[in-house]
């Protein structure tokens, strides 16, 4: 076989042998990033990248891999780390993994939402750091979830299953996003469309489910922060940088919002340390699509369309596609 595809980080069993079946394979077995050297080395002669997050696949990648490169694969939705222009430019096409990640990530930003709101984090602390304790009426209460509202910043797959999850916990649900949301889908879930200040402005807890793009970057800075309830929490499952941290670490420490639960952040793997010297916010580092179930289809997905263009075919989840 001729075809060469290049494996940024070690994949599940599954994914391999997709892809070993569509050409010859060479994984990245390190246990860290590549580095940038690292990366335009590995993919040098590349007809296929089956590339992750944290790698940057910018236009010296995709000189690095050469004319014969023909699909980058992306094990994520998300492709804020891929320069999709440089790749389509060089006739190569850019894939991503949407769909099979809906429901763990809607599930990691309920938990968050959870911990958030009912102090879990901080209950734990306490306990572990073997703190006195006793029950009493007014002992580390936190706020319920019935009859509060829900602001959705992009109301795409993973918005609307958050949505479906916090309306069975009684939640009402308000949205923004650059469109609307088809009716049946907006009528299902009782969805009001609300522009962005409205809904920072009303919200109780809000949460993040947009692409990071120049246009969300900072979507969340510190006069998003000042527009919200001082009683509000927000979630972050998205990107890191669609959140000015530092400002938000401000905010949560300064009263402006009450809480804060984050999975992304904006220099990953650092988190800006303001944020971990506070109690009001709960972070787990990128776990929202961590489960084996989900990351096992997030790779035999990505490895399938390395394989449909490697053979000819068309890619089964393109970006812009
Ligand atoms: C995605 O798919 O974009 C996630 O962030 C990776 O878990």
């Amino acid at each position: 076989m001729d075809e060469r595809i290049v494996v940024t980080r070690a994949v599940p069993e599954p994914a391999l042998e997709l892809l070993r079946a569509a050409g010859e394979v060479r994984v990245c077995e390190q246990d860290r990033p590549l580095t940038p050297d690292e990366l335009r080395a590995a993919v040098a002669g590349a007809h296929g990248i089956v590339a992750m997050v944290h790698d940057r696949i910018d236009a010296e990648v995709v000189r690095a891999a050469g004319p014969g490169l023909r699909v980058v694969a992306n094990v994520a939705v998300g492709y804020d780390n891929i320069d999709v222009p440089a790749v389509t430019g060089a006739g190569a096409v850019v894939t991503n993994t949407p769909g099979v990640l809906t429901d763990a990530t809607a599930d990691l930003a309920m938990g968050l939402l959870l911990m958030a709101t009912r102090r879990l984090g901080e209950g734990e602390r306490l306990l572990r750091a073997r703190q006195p304790w006793n029950f009493h009426l007014g002992f580390m209460l936190g706020t319920g979830l019935r009859d509060k509202t829900l602001g959705i910043v992009g109301l795409g797959g993973i918005g609307q299953a958050v949505a479906r999850r916090a309306r069975a916990f009684g939640m009402r649900i308000a949205y923004t996003g650059r469109n609307r949301v088809d009716e049946r889908i907006a009528a299902e879930l009782d969805a009001r469309y609300l522009p962005m200040d409205e809904l920072l402005r009303t919200s109780d807890v809000v949460s993040l489910h947009c692409p990071l793009t120049e246009r969300t970057r900072h979507l969340v800075d510190a006069a998003a922060l000042a527009a919200m309830k001082p009683s509000a929490v927000l979630i972050n499952t998205a990107r890191g940088p669609v959140v000015d941290e530092r400002a938000l670490a401000t905010a949560l420490r300064e009263g402006t919002i009450a809480a804060a639960g984050l999975d992304v952040f904006e220099n990953e793997p650092e988190v800006e340390p303001g944020l971990l010297e506070l109690d009001n916010v709960v972070v787990v580092p990128h776990l929202g699509s961590a489960t084996t179930e989900t990351r096992t289809a997030m790779a035999e997905l990505a490895a399938r369309n390395v394989a449909a263009v490697l053979g000819g075919g068309e890619p089964v989840t393109p970006v812009g596609g």
